[in-house]
């Protein structure tokens, strides 16, 4: 019979065997498929595992601490982490075009990953115990998507990573690749992930980069992210979290609207609130939230967050509007 305790021991016992002493590095994003993953191995082979945390400054509030503080406490992983911030805010200076953002952050992350895993090869070298491995957080559904099979076995030899420089030659080592996503949270849960991240929603990888419409830059980030966190807040609150599927906030940075405060005029930007029902995320329906949770949100973000002054809900359904907004 299925329960994740045999699971996470069948996982255990073959990733042992096949990584036997060797070192093994892992990209952590927060999200939950490389989470579990990264908690699978350290399991497994305890400190031989090392995971990387490329901090690229677009998560949302609370997300770079919840995978360096409670993931680690919770996990005891080995974890580097990479302050990309900055580099990551310069190389997205001025940028308005979706696909160049995403081009621009997909590159970025690759050069610092790539750095991290010299530095991690490098380190390990000197111990005597090659790197070897890079765990990938891939799902069943990927596989067969991608047309692979081949069972329970956890590890295909030989196989160049996409992205990663060819004179870092690493096996993938895949231990999510026999299990659907509500098996992955089980075994989540099981090796006592933290629930914020098991049950953590679906968040782009590049992030706020692609909610905020316009250029990215720190301020305009600080805005959304305060905004985002009151959204999320009053809809975990409401009991919300697991009808939607996601509700990116987006802020609307280079338009403006006359609004009224306090005694004052205001001259503030829009954010944008797309709670979504989906399975699969290929199309998707807008959320029929309470009238009085998206008031509640509304007055909050207008009263806490001062450079916005209006709240708007999308009710476009996917086809036609995509889920993100860029
Ligand atoms: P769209 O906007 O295409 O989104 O309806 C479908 C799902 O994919 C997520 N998404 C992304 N995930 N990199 C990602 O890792 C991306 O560039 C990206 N763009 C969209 C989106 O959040 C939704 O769950």
């Amino acid at each position: 019979t299925w329960t994740s305790e045999n699971v996470v021991e069948d996982l255990v016992t073959s990733i042992r065997e096949e990584v036997g002493d060797a070192r093994v590095i892992c990209g952590l994003s927060g999200g939950v498929d490389s989470s579990v993953a990264a908690a699978l191995v350290q399991r497994a082979v305890g400190d031989q595992l090392t995971c990387v945390f490329v901090d690229h400054g677009l998560l949302r509030e609370g997300e770079a601490e919840q995978v360096e503080q409670d993931f680690v406490a919770a996990t005891g992983v080995d974890l580097l982490v990479v302050d990309a911030q900055q580099r990551f805010l310069d190389a997205l200076a001025g940028v308005t075009d979706p696909e160049t953002k995403r081009k621009i952050i997909g590159r970025e992350f690759i050069r610092v990953f790539e750095q991290a895993a010299r530095d991690v090869v490098g380190h390990a070298d000197a111990e005597g115990h090659p790197v070897k491995f890079l765990v990938q957080g891939t799902l069943y559904p990927d596989v067969v998507e991608s047309g692979g099979g081949s069972g329970a076995a956890n590890i295909k030899s030989h196989h160049n990573v996409g992205g990663l420089p060819d004179d870092l030659q690493f096996s993938l080592i895949e231990p999510l690749r026999t299990l659907f996503k509500d098996e992955v949270r089980q075994v989540g849960l099981e090796l006592e992930v933290p629930e914020a991240i098991v049950w953590r929603q679906p968040f782009p990888g590049p992030g706020l980069g692609i909610r905020i419409i316009g250029a990215v830059d720190a301020e305009r980030l600080a805005i959304l992210r305060r905004a985002d966190a009151i959204a999320r807040e009053e809809l975990t609150k409401a009991g919300l979290d697991r009808d939607i599927w996601q509700c990116p906030v987006v802020l609307l940075a280079d338009v403006r609207s006359v609004g009224v405060q306090g005694d004052g005029r205001t001259y503030g930007h829009p954010v944008v609130l797309r709670p979504v029902s989906s399975e699969d995320a290929m199309t998707a329906d807008w959320s029929r939230v309470p009238y009085d949770v998206l008031a509640k949100v509304s007055s909050r973000i207008t009263n806490e967050v001062e450079e916005v002054n209006r709240v708007v809900l999308d009710v476009t359904s996917k086809p036609p509007g995509t889920i993100e907004w860029e």
